[in-house]
């Protein structure tokens, strides 16, 4: 039995490369038998950026919603909001202890975000300590993450093993990262990686016309309707062919290179193949986002699942520390 971990931050409403980078790979994984998962919303990441209490819970039941929308069994499995869980912080602080200053300072996250964000505060700088202590809390084995949380895993793994040695014991669980290659970056609406903060990003969540001008918005080249196009590189068909059947996406590659096919055409298409793939998802996120009792009662009922295991490797690392 493989304990499968991995968390979001509830920065926003879930986009297109959430989805289909992360979400919908994760599910995929709890629904085999041999795995057991700890699907979470790290909400305490989450104000290193946001201060906004109201946004961080609209943000929070957006994230459950499209756990759920997408088919995350949570009866089976543990799903529940990192701040109802006060042991997440407690370990991070013991972790705090054995994690070296210039293993935070030289990390590459810390790098890069301290240079964008106005508010550089120590949170951002601890970020990877509270990870650690988020996946070594649960005993987990693998964690699905994407290529830039690579980093975090190893610091994990190296922060548990500085714990295992000094207490001669092997009281922490080193995990592997699960880093998908066959993932691929999914491209936002300028062609850069779609993501939140870059404001490119597609939500197959917004009602059909909303959808439709962000789908409209994709920046093409500005090749002639007449002309045949090139299909590698284009971004509304890289999305097309990952949403698509195969065999539409074969036929979209033909019209591209056949000429006398417009990007308007293919935007069409794709904005018809996001509704008609998510259909279900859609309709269900709606549900919940209207239903929010509904969310936390699903939450409420992983958190005491998730408490009852985080209570225990507590306990233990407590007596081996000595408190
Ligand atoms: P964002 O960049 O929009 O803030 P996050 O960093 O919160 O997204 O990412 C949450 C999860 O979604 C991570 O596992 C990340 O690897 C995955 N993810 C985010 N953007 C993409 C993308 N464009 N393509 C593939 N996966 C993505
Ligand atoms: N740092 C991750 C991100 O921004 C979110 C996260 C927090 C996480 N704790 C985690 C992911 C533990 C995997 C395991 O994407």
């Amino acid at each position: 039995m493989s304990r499968i971990l991995t968390g979001i931050q509830p920065s926003g409403r879930p986009h297109l490369g959430n989805l289909l980078g992360a979400i919908l790979p994760a599910i995929q994984l709890s629904q085999d038998p041999a795995n057991e998962s700890f699907f979470f919303i790290a909400d305490l990441h989450s104000l290193i950026t946001i201060k906004n209490a109201e946004e961080r819970r609209q943000n929070t039941y957006a994230v459950a919603a499209a756990w759920l929308a997408c088919g995350f069994d949570t009866s089976r499995n543990v799903f529940w909001r990192q701040s109802r869980v006060p042991e997440h912080t407690e370990l991070a602080w013991y972790l705090n202890c054995f994690t070296p200053f210039p293993m935070l300072v030289n990390a590459t996250s810390f790098k890069d975000k301290s240079e964008q964000l106005s508010d550089v505060n120590a949170g951002l700088f601890m970020y990877p300590v509270l990870q650690a202590a988020d996946i070594l809390l649960y005993d987990a084995n693998l964690v699905p993450v994407g290529k830039d949380q690579k980093q975090h895993l190893e610091m994990t793994r190296d922060i548990a093993a500085s714990v295992n040695h000094q207490y001669e014991t092997e009281i922490l669980v080193l995990p592997e990262a699960r880093i998908d290659e066959q993932v691929m970056t999914i491209p936002g609406l300028d062609g850069r990686k779609m993501s939140k903060s870059l404001n490119n990003y597609i939500d197959v969540f917004l009602p059909e016309k909303e959808l439709r001008k962000q789908v409209m918005g994709i920046v093409t080249d500005s090749t002639p309707l007449e002309e045949p196009k090139n299909p590698d590189g284009d971004t509304v068909f890289t999305l097309y062919s990952l949403i698509a059947a195969p065999a539409d996406a074969q036929k979209m590659r033909e019209n591209y290179l056949a000429g006398g096919y417009g990007y308007g055409h293919a935007k069409q298409a794709l904005h018809e193949a996001i509704l008609k793939k998510f259909a279900a998802e859609r309709e269900h996120f709606n549900h919940y986002m209207t239903h929010v009792q509904e969310l936390e009662d699903a939450l409420q009922a992983g958190e005491a699942k998730a408490r009852a295991i985080a209570g225990e490797t507590i306990k233990r690392v407590r007596a081996v520390l000595g408190y």
